[in-house]
């Protein structure tokens, strides 16, 4: 017989990692597996989620003539943030579900701050607004090479911002590191390169250690 868990308390998991690494597929093996055990979930993906977060995205990832500044990029992020933690996130939570987030407050600092070149404390205050202050239990990193990750991606035309590059991508794969030195209770990183059952395995066990369910 499968073992089965129960749920400690309501959590908020996020996923992070650069273009193409493999967090959409985990998330959604993540709430698989919540499910199969009757835990409730609520998906979200920035930027977007609201109605009004959606338009936000779709100004963010257009590519237009008009270049837009990396101060409006962090504001409108976050703004669709706001909107989508005011409006999903919290009274998700409120409910007792479990929010899973494919990307959240560390995309930020990674690409407004790490991509970029914006200022870290800035960006921190920023989604400290931006949040209410709801900070993820757990927040995921998939780390992989960029040129394995574009490779996985390659069908798909580059939205606004995955046309910035590899060299792009390697200065948020290295913010991301840092992040894990910042937070590192809460920010932990997997190898990418595995394939998704093995990384999907690695996330339970994580949730498991750390006491989020316990067997039935
Ligand atoms: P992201 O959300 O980070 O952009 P996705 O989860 O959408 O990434 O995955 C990008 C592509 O890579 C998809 O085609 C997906 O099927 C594939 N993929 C995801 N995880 C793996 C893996 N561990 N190994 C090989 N291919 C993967
Ligand atoms: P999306 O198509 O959702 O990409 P992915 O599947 O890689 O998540 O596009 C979102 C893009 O927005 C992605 O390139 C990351 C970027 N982004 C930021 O630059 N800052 C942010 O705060 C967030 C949430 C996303």
């Amino acid at each position: 017989m499968t073992q089965m868990y129960i749920s400690s308390r309501e959590r908020f998991i996020t996923f992070e990692g650069i273009d193409g690494c493999g967090k959409s597929t985990q998330a959604r093996s993540l709430i698989e597996r919540l499910n199969n055990n009757d835990i409730a979930t609520c998906f979200v993906r920035e930027p977007g989620g609201t109605p009004v977060s959606e338009e936000i995205r779709t100004v963010l990832l257009e590519n237009r003539d008009e270049r837009m500044c990396n101060r409006t990029e962090a504001l409108l992020m976050t703004g669709s943030r706001a909107q989508l933690t005011k409006d999903v996130i919290i009274p998700a939570l409120e409910k007792g579900e479990w929010v899973i987030a494919d990307r959240y407050t560390d995309s930020t600092i990674a690409y407004q701050g790490g991509g970029r070149g914006l200022n870290i404390e800035w960006l921190l205050q920023l989604n400290d607004f931006a949040t209410y202050g709801t900070i993820p239990d757990l927040t995921i990193i998939v780390d992989i090479d960029p040129e394995e990750a574009k490779r996985r991606t390659n069908e798909s035309p580059p939205d606004r911002i995955e046309s910035a590059g590899i060299g792009f991508q390697e200065k948020i794969r290295k913010q991301y590191k840092e992040l894990i030195k910042l937070f590192p209770d809460r920010c932990m990183s997997i190898d990418g390169s595995s394939s998704s059952d093995v990384i999907s395995s690695s996330v339970w066990d994580e949730i498991k250690n750390r006491k989020f369910i316990y067997e039935k």
